[in-house]
């Protein structure tokens, strides 16, 4: 019975979306000018809102495929040209109606144009203040694993004092730096950022037709939806496509896991609680992290997989425990780790055993289900040091219980801990991981336990795929580079990403499409998604939508679709202070 009324009310819903469906199409032209070539025309609705995004072609066409929907809503954007806002008012009544004609007027001031810029180019202007390579690296690498790094809250000038403060706050939340860095801080920010100086850096010759210029047009065929998931106290770290079409996500700073299902108009949306233990804000670590502003975070939930038998795992960083979630009865089971701090990324081998990284404490662990049994394996520490401080927390917790160590800042010892990150299975059923701050990536039998580290020939190894060859690809965090390593010749290949200013880029992920083995990367710090291709060594860079897009997990449909979510921390350091899922389809419009 429940079967027919659900078959029903489905078809209802298809009928009803039919009845409104129908592209879209128009032209984009500049106020007494011409064509406005690779405009981004977004058309949104709902709320929490949807909206799907489309480009203009070199004659300023564009065309959206069916919208489901009427759009509220809808805005054409292109660097060097004023946003174009239009409501509900501005719409035709019927998408049907005659081609849309969109004006759109140059923008001519240049703090304006400055302003318009993704963060990576302000962040480029501090990078190329600083001499030193070393601690160009560590600051990248310690001040954007969170939140981009050039955005307007985080480029808003500020007295060396309130740096200090800020600065303070970032080392207790774990943005720690060196001393010597850390002292220069407020002059390089100061300097860098001082609006007289970096609004005409940045805005040089905006009046030539090279600056900023249109997507290619390989990027130009895409279509880019989003989907407002969670607010602006969230932190929707990490994303999975489930094999029925829905996807799944997890908000690390309310504890909640999400499910969105994109078939349905508007998005149906469902938010499942975590469960947390009794556990206090901040979870086991709460004596030591302060927590951040708003969040109401106990267990922490990060990285979310799907296993083979459809059920959704997640780690809870700060719960210290792995949580299976049955999709069918909507319940939880809760496994804590029996060693070993803060389960990171997971993955799942053929058996359906679990993977993950314990970041805090230099292990990857292992779950078997099937066998209700724990295995962890304490990973090498390059240096004495960073065996202590990785050996170091449980003696730290103890004593923060203790002795309140709330206010005082940690002096970069968390800088020198290892951090296994990144973690996946080889096509022959070996465990690879990354240890971002050694600066190595390694391999585990997963029979024997035996680990062999690799040094990388670069810094900050984040999260690493395979793909179907049984190559490995890695995101080089803090340089901007992508590399794959090949697991027989033991040798790396690396490119870097085409993001200008080279270097400003902080790809946190990447991910190896099952559709055509190109690989997906996150352009965390610029507000967009990168393809690159094997086989022609080309890179395209596709442009999101909404400023601030922090991306940090990239997965696909079965349409080959690119999934991934926006993930800032803050929420509201975001451009609509809303965290976002977004799906990139690549060729919907060849
Ligand atoms: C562990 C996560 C994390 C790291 C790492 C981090 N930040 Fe932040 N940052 C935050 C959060 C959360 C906020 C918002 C804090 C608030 O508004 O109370 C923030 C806000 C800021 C702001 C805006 C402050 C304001 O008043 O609005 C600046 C500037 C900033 N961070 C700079 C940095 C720098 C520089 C580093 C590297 C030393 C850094 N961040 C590393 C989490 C982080």
């Amino acid at each position: 019975m429940r079967m027919r009324i659900l078959f029903i009310a489905m078809s209802l819903i298809g009928l009803a979306a039919e009845a409104v469906a129908a592209p879209i199409v128009g032209r984009v032209t500049e106020k007494g000018g011409g064509a406005v070539e690779g405009a981004m025309v977004s058309f949104v609705h709902g709320e929490p809102s949807r909206a799907t995004t489309v480009f203009t072609d070199t004659d300023g066409r564009f065309r959206t495929p069916s919208l489901e929907q009427r759009p509220e809503r809808a805005r054409v954007r292109r660097i060097g040209w004023k946003d174009l806002d239009l409501d509900a008012s501005q719409l035709p009544a019927k998408v049907t109606a005659s081609p849309l004609e969109l004006v759109i007027e140059r923008e001519t001031n240049p703090a304006m144009v400055a302003a318009q810029l993704p963060s990576n180019r302000w962040f480029g202007l501090l990078l190329e203040r600083i001499e030193d390579p070393d601690h160009r690296e560590e600051l990248v690498r310690q001040c954007t694993y969170c939140h981009q790094q050039g955005s307007l809250a985080t480029r808003a000038p500020r007295t060396d004092e309130e740096w200090d403060k800020v600065l303070s706050l970032m080392a207790r939340l774990g943005g720690t730096l060196s001393a010597d860095l850390r002292s220069q801080v407020p002059t390089l920010f100061t300097e860098a950022y001082e609006p007289t100086r970096a609004g005409p850096a940045l805005t040089a010759g905006m009046d030539s037709a090279d600056f900023a210029p249109p997507p290619a047009a390989a990027a130009r065929k895409s279509v880019v939806d989003e989907w407002v998931l969670g607010g602006e106290a969230s932190m929707q770290h990490d994303l999975v496509v489930h094999p029925d079409g829905r996807v799944y996500s997890v908000d690390m700073m309310q504890d909640q896991l999400y499910r969105l299902d994109p078939r349905v108009t508007g998005g149906d949306r469902a938010s499942f609680a975590v469960p947390d233990g009794d556990l206090p804000l901040g979870g086991v670590f709460s004596a030591l992290t302060p927590s951040v502003p708003n969040a109401n975070a106990h267990v922490g939930p990060h990285s979310i997989q799907v296993a083979p038998d459809g059920a959704i795992w997640t780690t809870l960083a700060l719960g210290n425990q792995l949580a299976r979630f049955d999709p069918k009865a909507e319940a939880w089971s809760v496994y804590p780790l029996e060693e070993g701090y803060y389960p990171h990324t997971l993955r799942f081998d053929e058996r359906g055993r679990v993977w993950y990284t314990a970041a805090a404490s230099n292990h990857v662990g292992m779950y078997d289900p099937a066998e209700d049994e724990h295995h962890s394996i304490r990973l090498p520490a390059p240096t004495w040091g960073q065996a202590i401080a990785s050996r170091i927390l449980p003696a730290l917790l103890w004593l923060a219980e203790r002795v309140d160590l709330s206010d005082s800042e940690p002096a970069g010892e968390g800088m020198s801990a290892p951090v296994p990150y990144g973690i996946d299975v080889a096509p022959n059923g070996d465990i690879w991981f990354s240890q971002l701050n050694a600066h190595r990536i390694g391999r585990i039998d997963p029979e024997t336990f035996d680990v062999e580290v690799f040094e990388t020939p670069f810094p900050a190894p984040r999260r690493l795929r395979f793909d179907a060859n049984g190559d490995l690809w890695i995101p080089s965090f803090s340089t901007g580079a992508i590399s794959r390593f090949d697991l027989e010749t033991e040798q790396f290949d690396s490119w870097r990403l085409p993001i200008e200013p080279l270097g400003s880029e902080t790809p946190y992920a990447l991910n190896v499409s099952p559709k055509d083995g190109s690989v997906w990367i996150c352009g965390t710090n610029s507000d967009t998604l990168i393809r690159f291709e094997p086989a022609s060594e080309e890179f395209t860079v596709f442009p999101l939508p909404t400023q601030v897009t922090y991306t940090r997990e990239i997965d696909f449909d079965d349409e080959g679709r690119v999934w991934t979510s926006n993930s800032n921390l803050p929420a509201w350091q975001i451009e609509d202070a809303s965290p976002k899922v977004i799906r990139l389809d690549p060729d919907a419009l060849s």
